[in-house]
């Protein structure tokens, strides 16, 4: 049984601007409370509809502790259930895809249809309903071939971001991909710590120099998400336009979708900053488009350039254990060892995730310390962290307010959240400023 109260005086207890209070990033309760409040009510991008290649498929993951499974029907319909069988519970479809017309549980083979009947069960008494014995539906979207799962009864808005994010998205030809890799990492580390790292890039000078050369990470000289009237950027934004590509920002309560410019003369984020597949995945000639960032909390955040699109979530598989999954999606034309080679594609990602591995594996290690007090995040440079914590923590009180049906936010708190609207950020250190005014996160 969750001790709400507990995690209520927790989050309203913490230091606005500060890191969180050490028992939100190493307590079992917490994230027991994080998987129901957080995982289990937000919008999820599990992967990609060319995951499922072929009408009759599915694409299996684990959202948290929940197996979920997208389906692909013969008429191209997505949908999504608890992959857990309706006999004694087992995950019928094991992470990952897989084509198939009809998905059989392992264990004592019930068989369900694609679109969650279940069609056979062995010797089952007369008085047996199949029809009350389908699997249970998950809420499904799809986004320009970007899959999103929410195991909510009444998951988020999603019209906004969909708004936001599909004219954005939609030249990239998702739907026209494949995936060309994909791995996991095991993070040491509390999922909120995973997130906070991938939100901000005030550690990339120093701990990411591969990264650098092709992310523009702020210096000195002036922010990365450089303002109106900079030379470099105008011509970007002149580029952009000639491609006929929008360039957004679109700042949601939980997305943040902008097209930025690279580092001068770097086409795509790898390596060296050459191409990683000869074949683009934007239509047309130009590939100096920089890179669409498509951020989504609580997880995740992808790179769409124009040859590449690579895909970043982070699961919590323990208090102080993550799952970060990467993948990697190129044109489905282009070939292997011919348009594109998997070690550079993937080679730039690969070394900076081991990186932003030792990074969050050693901040545990210091928030697991008896002397471990919450500190100061640079409001410059980590505008999007501060926007993450607060996200969460709303999101928890939220969360907290509809379990026990007490709002127990602080009046100044509940008076903030009622000036400002429904789809405002709300308490958010950050809220309302546009991306120009923050520095550069590589997620
Ligand atoms: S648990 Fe699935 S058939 Fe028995
Ligand atoms: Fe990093």
């Amino acid at each position: 049984m969750l001790d709400l109260e507990r995690i209520r005086s927790l989050v309203t207890g913490r230091r606005p601007g500060y890191s969180l209070p050490q028992a939100l990033y190493n307590s079992p309760d917490v994230l027991a409370f994080d998987l129901e409040a957080i995982f289990g009510q937000s919008w999820i991008l599990v992967g990609f509809t060319c995951e499922i290649p072929r009408p009759r498929g599915y694409l299996a993951t684990t959202v948290g502790q929940s197996p979920v499974v997208v389906t692909r029907d013969r008429d191209g319909t997505y949908r999504a259930f608890h992959n857990s069988c309706r006999h004694r519970g087992a995950q019928v479809c094991a992470d990952g895809a897989g084509a198939r017309g009809r998905l059989t549980c392992p264990y004592h083979q019930w068989v369900y249809d694609l679109d969650g009947t279940l069609v056979h069960a062995r010797h089952m008494p007369e008085s047996f309903d199949p029809a009350e014995h389908g699997l249970r539906p998950v809420h499904v979207q799809n986004v320009a071939g970007a899959l999103f799962v929410c195991l909510a009864q009444t998951p988020p808005s999603f019209a906004r971001f969909r708004e936001e994010l599909e004219p954005l998205l939609a030249p990239h030809r998702l739907e026209e991909a494949k995936l060309a890799f994909q791995n996991t990492l095991v993070e040491k580390g509390n999922w909120k710590l995973v997130m906070e790292n991938a939100r901000e890039c005030y550690h990339c000078g120093v701990g990411h120099p591969e990264l650098c050369l092709t992310f523009p990470i702020e210096d000195a000289s002036g922010g990365h998400f450089a303002a109106e009237g900079d030379p470099r950027h105008d011509a970007f934004a002149a580029r952009i336009a000639a491609a006929g590509l929008a360039r957004g920002p679109f700042i949601g309560p939980w997305w943040q979708v902008e097209r930025f410019p690279l580092n001068e003369g770097q086409l795509s984020l790898t390596i060296d900053g050459a191409l990683a597949c000869k074949k683009l995945m934007v239509a047309g000639e130009e590939a100096d488009i920089g890179s669409l960032r498509w951020a989504i909390e609580p997880h995740s955040f992808c790179h769409s350039t124009a040859d590449t699109t690579v895909y970043f979530s982070a699961m919590p598989t323990a208090t102080n254990e993550t799952l970060v999954t990467c993948k990697w999606l190129v044109h489905q034309d282009a070939v292997e060892g011919v348009d594109y080679d998997i070690e550079h594609l993937t080679q730039l990602w690969n070394v900076t995730n081991i990186q932003d591995r030792d990074l969050v594996e050693n901040n545990q290690r210091g928030v697991n310390s008896v002397g471990y007090l919450p500190g100061p995040y640079s409001e410059s440079d980590e505008s999007y962290v501060l926007r993450f914590i607060d996200w969460y923590c709303d999101k928890a009180l939220d969360h907290i307010a509809a379990r026990t049906g007490v709002d127990g936010r602080p009046i100044a708190l509940r008076e903030a959240l009622a000036g400002a609207g429904a789809e405002a950020p709300a308490f958010v250190a950050g809220a309302g400023k546009e991306a120009g005014e923050s520095r550069a996160e590589h997620a």
